[in-house]
């Protein structure tokens, strides 16, 4: 499989906009969710590190999942996420982990999957009885967000209703969105929620 991430990942912790969205959603998540050293948690689409390496302080350990190596490799060099965080270059949706997790954490990598519902349905099955998601994407945008004919955009950004069935679809109840950041791209502001939702006990 082609790692659509190789050349972006040389410099993505010097981007701007992946810096001001991930300091955003974080400041936004230990603000909305209680955090504390027994938690597993899992990031999907965890790229370089820049939302689970601000987790990883809180919590027991993180799994950090990517199908891009190249992202992953940057994340492993973080000398302060040595034994704390756990990289894995796999697709979980189509090879799912043998573990469960109290929360699993994304940012910025659900538009990068074309279904959402198969998505949601594999963080359900991921999450201990009670565990909780927190999610953050792009709002419905016009397109403009990435450059035209990005190889592996499925979706331009999200309507919280829509994302909201979806979520109750896959049995995770407690539906709740914050906008975590608005970043500006060519002077076009840009809204990136974080929604947090829990496993309902019927799905357990
Ligand atoms: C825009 S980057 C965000 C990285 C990181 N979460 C951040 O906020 O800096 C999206 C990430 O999702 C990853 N990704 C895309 N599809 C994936 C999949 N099916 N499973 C796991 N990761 C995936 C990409 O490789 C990339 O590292």
């Amino acid at each position: 499989m082609t790692d659509l991430f190789a050349d972006k990942a040389q410099d993505w912790d010097t981007r701007p906009v992946p810096a001001q969205i991930s300091a955003g959603v974080t400041r936004t998540l230990l603000d909305t969710l209680s955090l504390d050293e027994t938690m597993q948690v899992l990031d999907f689409g965890a790229g370089t590190g820049l939302i689970c390496g601000a987790i990883a302080p809180h919590v027991a350990h993180v799994v950090a999942v990517d199908i891009s190596q190249a992202m992953l490799d940057r994340l492993a060099a973080k000398p302060e996420l040595a034994g704390k965080v756990e990289t894995r270059c796999q697709d979980i949706t189509q090879q799912p982990l043998d573990e469960r997790f109290d929360l699993i954490v994304s940012a910025m990598a659900l538009h990068h999957v074309d279904d959402t519902a198969q998505l949601l349905a594999t963080f359900a099955r991921h999450l201990k009885p009670d565990g909780r998601i927190a999610l953050a994407d792009l709002d419905t945008e016009d397109g403009s967000f990435h450059p035209a004919g990005t190889e592996g955009v499925f979706h331009q950004g999200f309507d919280r209703g829509a994302l909201t069935d979806l979520l109750q679809k896959a049995g995770l109840g407690e539906v709740s969105f914050t906008t975590a950041a608005t970043v500006h791209k060519d002077e076009r502001p840009y809204d990136i929620f974080l929604v947090t939702a829990r496993k309902s006990t019927a799905a357990a």
